[in-house]
């Protein structure tokens, strides 16, 4: 968002005379883009998805470089311009004030942006707090969760590698046992992803790892049903997931997990270095903090927030991500990622030589998918894209599944879809 010169300087000045003259600024969008994203208020989510001239108009609220075509989105995904405006404005504001601001004002909108966040996810914010990133929110939980020797983790040989480390390291230090299990790559149903998790479950078993949306495949998985048949045997569940929130429509509430993370970078479009950590109220006390507090009861989410200084711009600019989702709306933002995944992976279904790792139903996967193509090592594959077609996409060669992951964005035009199905074609000719 563009503000006059005059105007911002005037946000600034009043910003440097008091502390009382301090609120958390929270730029709006301007008359133009509200209006622009408001007169498509009445048309449902599903038409909306193949509507180019709607999406047309949400790029243009973000400045994509027209020199390579990206289709990595799935590292962290470009910060949109009124969100990228609020963090520099949030950084200017609390530089001026640097002391005042982090002793009497930091916590009042901390909270604010914490009441957001949990309103957005569906939990309180009693149970979360926000951290830099997926893996310090799991491996809070991972490594702090009370187990003994001889207790068990169930896992996949799909889930991030942060995480396994994290496990891998307890197995370590503690002598918990870790169990990893494989997962169809394009299971008949639910039943087939949960009896998977049933199966590996002993008398020992303390908890189950599970990745909302495999980042690898762009799978989605029925967290839910896992939750039910893990509670019904005494087990917990931790969700994964890095990829799902901002991504796909659902609320913590819904999963009925009992401790979360999420990169509020990915999906949700806040600045790089977010993260959200959810623990069910009555698990806080059976977590461990990373680092120490002795401040705050063992029930108290609170223990987790002592963790020294932080840049707290890029997680007041939070507030500014949420508006803008928002805006646009996660059933929306769902069925566009949706379609986008569609309209490529269909071309390519039938196509000989060529594999789609991900599953083809739509509540299986979203945005992400996986592709390979015959006789083509991954990281092959991946650069001849980059160096011959110009597109960028991210090589996956691991034992469950290789090919390159292909992640379009909401700025993402059908035409670059395109290039990549004929890309594909041409280099599995
Ligand atoms: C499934 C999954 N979990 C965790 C992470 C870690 O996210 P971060 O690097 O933001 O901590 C990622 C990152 O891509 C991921 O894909």
């Amino acid at each position: 968002m563009h503000y006059p010169r005059r105007a911002f300087l005037k946000k600034m000045g009043s910003l440097s005379t008091t502390a009382a003259a301090m609120p958390l600024f929270n730029p709006k969008f301007s008359p133009q883009q509200e209006e622009k994203i408001e007169k498509w208020a009445d048309i449902n989510a599903s038409r909306l998805a193949k509507d180019e001239k709607f999406w047309e108009e949400i790029r243009q609220f973000y400045s994509v470089p027209n020199d390579y075509i990206n289709l990595e989105n799935g590292y962290y995904s470009m910060t949109a311009d009124p969100v990228m405006d609020a963090q520099d404005q949030q950084n200017r504001r609390i530089n001026l004030n640097p002391s005042i601001y982090m002793r009497q004002h930091k916590w009042d909108d901390y909270n604010r942006v914490k009441q957001a966040m949990a309103d957005f996810a569906g939990c309180t914010p009693e149970e979360m707090v926000l951290c830099r990133n997926t893996t310090e929110a799991l491996d809070t939980v991972i490594l702090g969760l009370k187990m003994e020797a001889g207790d068990e983790a169930i896992m996949t040989n799909q889930d991030y590698g942060s995480m396994r480390a994290a496990f891998n390291q307890r197995a370590r230090r503690d002598k918990i046992v870790n169990k990893v299990i494989s997962l169809p790559l394009h299971p008949k149903n639910d039943q087939e992803v949960v009896d998977a998790y049933e199966k590996a479950i002993t008398p020992r078993t303390k908890v189950i790892l599970v990745t909302h949306l495999i980042n690898i495949t762009g799978q989605v998985l029925p967290v839910r049903k896992i939750a039910d048949m893990a509670h019904s045997k005494g087990v917990e569940v931790i969700s994964d997931s890095a990829h799902s929130l901002g991504h796909i429509d659902f609320k913590i509430s819904d999963l009925d997990c009992d401790y979360f993370g999420t990169s509020l970078h990915k999906w949700v479009g806040a600045p790089l270095g977010n993260g959200m950590m959810y623990i069910r109220k009555d698990k806080i006390e059976r977590v461990w903090p990373l680092l120490g507090d002795d401040s705050h009861a063992d029930d108290d989410i609170r223990k987790f927030e002592h963790w020294g200084t932080r840049p707290h711009a890029i997680i007041n600019a939070i507030l500014d991500a949420l508006e803008f989702q928002n805006k646009i709306g996660i059933d929306r933002k769902q069925a566009r990622l949706r379609y986008l995944k569609h309209y490529w992976t269909s071309q390519l279904k039938e196509h000989p030589g060529i594999i789609i790792n991900t599953p083809f139903e739509e509540e299986r996967s979203s945005g992400i998918a996986n592709v390979g193509v015959k006789g083509l090592p991954p990281a092959e594959l991946a650069n001849k894209l980059y160096d011959d077609f110009n597109i960028f996409t991210v090589a996956i060669d691991t034992e469950a599944v290789k090919g390159t992951r292909v992640t379009p964005h909401l700025y993402t035009k059908l035409e670059d879809l395109d290039q990549l199905v004929s890309a594909l074609k041409e280099l599995s000719a």
